[in-house]
C-alpha cells in the first residue's frame, strides 16, 4: 500500500483551518415594528385602497366624507386609527361611542377593522383594537360591541380571540320595496 506522507505545505494548509462559521443569517429580515396612531389626511389613499382590496368596492366619496366627519367628531368619541409599519399604512380601525342607542347605556362600537393581507397574523388588528378600547375607556365606557356578517368567519375568529362574545341584542331587517 502506498501510504503517502502529507507534504509540509498540506500540513500548513490543514493547520490554517477556516474560521469558525459565521453566525447564521436570519432567513428573512425581522418584521418592521408596528405603530398605532390617529389617521391623517395623507393616509386616506392607503385606507381607501385597503378597503377596496378587502371588500372589492372602491368607495372614495364615502371614505373622504367619513374622514371629514371624523375630524369634526373626534372630540365626541369617534376614533379612526391606523397601524403603520415604517411609513406604510397596513391596517385601520374605526370606532365610535354611542350614547343610549338601542336603549343601551353608552358603549363603544367597532365599525370597521381591516389589515392588509401581507401584514396579517402579526398582531396589527389586536393592537388596533386595544388602542381603540383604550380610547373607549378614556371616554368612560365599559362595553364594546360590533356587528359582523354571519359568514365572515375570519373576522369572527379575530373578535372571539379578543374575548368578544355573542351579545344580548338581535339584529333585525326587512326589505323596503
Ligand atoms: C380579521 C383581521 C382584521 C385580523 O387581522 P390580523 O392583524 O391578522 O389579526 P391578529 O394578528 O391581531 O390576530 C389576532 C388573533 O385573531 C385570530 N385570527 C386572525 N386571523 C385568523 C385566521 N386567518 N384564522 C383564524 N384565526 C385568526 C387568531 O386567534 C389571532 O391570534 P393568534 O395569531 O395568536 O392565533 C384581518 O384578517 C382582516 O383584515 N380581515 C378582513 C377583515 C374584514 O373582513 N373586514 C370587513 C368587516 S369590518
Amino acid at each position: 500500500m502506498n501510504k503517502m506522507k502529507p507534504t509540509s505545505a498540506a500540513v500548513k494548509r490543514a493547520k490554517k483551518a477556516p474560521p469558525p462559521s459565521e453566525p447564521a443569517q436570519p432567513l428573512a429580515p425581522p418584521p418592521t415594528a408596528l405603530s398605532i396612531r390617529a389617521v391623517r389626511s395623507d393616509d386616506m389613499k392607503s385606507v381607501i385602497e385597503l378597503d377596496a382590496l378587502v371588500t372589492g368596492i372602491k368607495k372614495r366619496d364615502y371614505w373622504n366624507s367619513l374622514y371629514l366627519r371624523h375630524e369634526k367628531a373626534a372630540a365626541n368619541g369617534q376614533h379612526f386609527l391606523v397601524a403603520t409599519a415604517g411609513t406604510k399604512v397596513v391596517g385601520f380601525v374605526i370606532g365610535e361611542v354611542r350614547d343610549w342607542e338601542f336603549g343601551s347605556p353608552p358603549c363603544g362600537w367597532v365599525l370597521a377593522i381591516d389589515v392588509r393581507p401581507e401584514a396579517r397574523l402579526l398582531g396589527a388588528a389586536t393592537q388596533l383594537l386595544q388602542a381603540l378600547c383604550a380610547g373607549f375607556r378614556r371616554a368612560r365606557v365599559s362595553k364594546v360591541r360590533t356587528l359582523l356578517a354571519r359568514e365572515n368567519t375570519l373576522i369572527l375568529s379575530f373578535f372571539r380571540s379578543q374575548g368578544m362574545m355573542i351579545s344580548p341584542f338581535i339584529p333585525l331587517e326587512m326589505d323596503l320595496a
